[in-house]
């Protein structure tokens, strides 16, 4: 059971995990994933992507099998989009079992999307090809096969997208990649008496929680950092399980939330992030060694400042405009109620059924998504747009999650309404998801389908 307090605990109570002590310092260098620069191809910024069986060292020793993009030992490359370029993935599948590739909190049109039906057989390549029309921001990519996205994404299918604009709050920030300016991949595992990945889908309220935190696939990290403002991009690529981070000896303001900038950096004591979230953070690591923290995992990485190694500035105190989506703009009102259906999950009373087609959103239309729950947590995700959160109960959100979204986390103890403007793309054909980011979950079925037409 997770006990969703009113002021924002979502501390599990009964998973016994591996704790570190954050007096001790931490044990193996953070993995930092390569950047993946593109190939400029006739205008075209060009990537090459394959999903492979692979190893890893998780820093125990043992050669674990997982799965990987571009043969990286876990996880995949860290993207590097610029906005506005026009962008072609090639993603090759090496596994032999079906995936799909999708770029989770991109806004593209859904034959590119990589959902469930763009799925990539085995030894076939899958194209897709947009132009970037959002702002800076940290994305991220992952399997989406229907039923197994769990399984994937839990053996190291994942990667970082990092999308870059020409917004001058920018160059203020930190911001050269794996010096001031580090991913850092969320994701709790469990592993059997023989050192391998040992995965299961669990039909629990709060899926499948497991007792090792790793980061970027390092177990107990330390990375070194400048003395000063380090960002960190903080992306939770678990199963299931829900961090309540905080940092101790240094404080911690944010700057992003999924979907980009926020007006101004919102100080912060306590970041939620829930399954399928991110959020960019500064740490002023000033005063020496700061200490990222969970409220289960205790220590989850330590920022080890060296002096000699140049610090960048204090963010800005404007970072982006965000155009407020007001009411009088609504054009459509929708509500999801996420709860038990049948032996699994689902949404307004049905489970996933990739034949049916649950929503019809008019191109160019303002809509207002009211979502509840009766039981269990869950994370709920919208593809294609990024929103933004009107109330939490009834009241406006505070600053730090006033800006742009596609994951929002919900409880029966936390109503949320949303609102978002459908004006990018339409395609009568290929529906988008929205769904429970809790990977058990949306395998379970708690996932539907819209499609964005024009009418
Ligand atoms: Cu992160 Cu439907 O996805
Ligand atoms: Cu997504
Ligand atoms: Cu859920």
């Amino acid at each position: 059971m997770l006990a969703a307090c009113a002021d924002g605990n979502f501390v599990a109570d009964n998973v016994q995990v591996n704790a570190a002590d954050i007096s001790d310092p931490g044990v193996n260098p953070l993995m930092i994933p390569e950047l993946l620069e593109p190939a400029l191809v006739d205008g075209v910024h060009r990537y090459e992507l394959s999903i492979d069986e692979s190893n890893h060292d998780f820093g125990s020793g043992t050669a674990v099998e997982t799965i990987s993009y571009n043969r990286q030992s876990i996880l995949g490359p860290t993207l590097k989009w610029t906005s506005n370029a026009n962008v072609e993935l090639h993603v090759t599948n090496n596994l032999d079992a079906g995936t799909t590739a999708h770029w989770h909190g991109a806004d593209v049109p859904a034959d590119d999307d990589g959902g469930p039906h763009s799925r990539i057989d085995p030894g076939q390549t899958w194209v897709a090809d947009f132009k970037v029309i959002q702002p800076a921001a940290t994305l991220w990519y992952h399997p989406h096969m229907m039923g197994t996205s769990a399984e994937q994404v839990f053996h190291g299918a994942a990667g970082m997208i990092i999308v870059e604009d020409d917004n001058p709050a920018a160059a203020d920030l930190p911001n050269t990649y794996g010096v001031d300016d580090i991913p850092v991949i969320l994701q709790d595992r469990e592993f059997g008496a023989d050192g391998q990945l040992s995965f299961e889908i669990d039909n629990d309220d709060d899926g499948d929680l497991n007792p090792d935190l790793t980061v970027n696939g390092t177990f107990d990290p330390y990375t070194t950092v400048p003395a000063g403002p380090v960002r960190l991009r903080l992306l939770n690529g678990s199963q299931a399980r829900v961090y309540e981070l905080s940092v101790d000896n240094g404080s911690m303001v944010k700057i992003a939330s999924d979907g980009g900038y926020l007006p101004s950096p919102a100080p912060m004591d306590t970041l939620v992030l829930g399954p399928g979230d991110r959020a960019e953070i500064v740490v002023d690591t000033t005063n020496g060694p700061a200490v990222l923290i969970d409220a289960a995992f205790g220590r989850v990485l330590e920022l080890r400042p060296d002096s000699t190694l140049p610090a960048a500035q204090f963010p800005p105190a404007q970072l982006a405009e965000i155009d407020r989506i007001t009411v009088d703009e609504i054009d459509a009102d929708r509500s999801f109620s996420m709860n038990e259906v049948g032996d699994g999950w689902g949404i307004n009373g049905k489970q996933m059924d990739m034949m049916r087609v649950d929503e019809s959103v008019r191109f160019g239309d303002t809509e207002r998504w009211t979502i509840t729950v009766e039981d269990g947590i869950h994370t709920f995700h919208v593809h294609q747009t990024q929103f933004q959160i009107l109330s939490i109960n009834g009241e406006p959100p505070p600053a730090e999650d006033a800006g742009w979204e596609d994951t929002v986390l919900v409880t029966e103890d936390r109503e949320v309404v949303i609102a978002a403007r459908f004006d990018s793309y339409a395609n009568p054909d290929v529906p988008y998801m929205y769904h429970c980011h809790i990977l058990d979950h949306e395998d379970l079925g708690m996932m539907g389908q819209f499609n964005v037409v024009v009418g």
